[in-house]
């Protein structure tokens, strides 16, 4: 059954939603920081509230756009950016057209239906040219209890099989910290792709 993203935002029902930016990001910003300080356009796909982008824009001088589906975040996190070079806007990443250094990817992929996860690695590849990268980091583990997702998980064998055909894995490292919620060996990893120049 496909999610109504902008039914789950208006009626609050956003476990995913914790108010902050993944606290791993900072630390994988530093330890990349030569890579995404020279990245000039970075996409955000799935950014939701956006707060992962605007830390990200606290750290690079170059452009960012927060894409998602649901508009009702993506004018709240146009409302809070005060960054001329951060744009905000409603749109499928399947159907997104554009050129980006860098994409960073935090629970979007496990979020899409998983019949439709080569079609994300398609329209990432499409949108990094040769050399271009995606930084991520995959829930790999939602640990549901009988649940069905979003969140979808996936391996770390599935996503070489899935990322393989485009991209060869350049770095990967478990968040250095983590939501309290997501605690735990083997639920989230983070990952640096680097697109194949074919
Ligand atoms: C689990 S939420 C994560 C949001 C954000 N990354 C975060 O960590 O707070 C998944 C997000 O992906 C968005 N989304 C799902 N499918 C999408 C698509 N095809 N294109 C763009 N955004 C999509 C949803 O609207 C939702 O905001």
């Amino acid at each position: 059954m496909s999610v109504d993203w902008n039914e789950r935002y208006r009626t609050g029902d956003t476990p995913w939603e914790k108010g902050e930016h993944h606290p791993g990001l900072p630390f994988l910003l530093s330890t990349h920081q030569n890579l995404v300080e020279s990245s000039r356009s970075i996409l955000v796909p799935g950014c939701g509230f956006g707060h992962d982008a605007h830390l990200i824009g606290e750290a690079v001088d170059g452009d960012i756009l927060g894409l998602d589906l649901a508009d009702e975040p993506i004018r709240q996190a146009g409302e809070r950016s005060r960054r001329e070079k951060t744009s905000w806007v409603v749109g499928d990443l399947f159907e997104w057209e554009g050129e980006y250094d860098l994409v960073f990817e935090h629970t979007c992929f496990c979020a899409i239906p998983v019949d439709r996860r080569e079609d994300y690695v398609t329209a990432m590849a499409s949108l990094i040219p040769g050399g271009g990268h995606l930084l991520g980091i995959f829930f790999l583990n939602p640990d549901h209890e009988g649940e069905e997702g979003p969140p979808f998980g996936v391996t770390v064998e599935e996503l070489h099989k899935f990322f393989g055909s485009e991209f060869e894995l350049a770095w990967s490292q478990p968040p250095a910290l983590t939501f309290d919620s997501r605690a735990g060996d083997g639920r989230e990893l983070c990952m640096l792709w680097r697109r194949k120049d074919h």
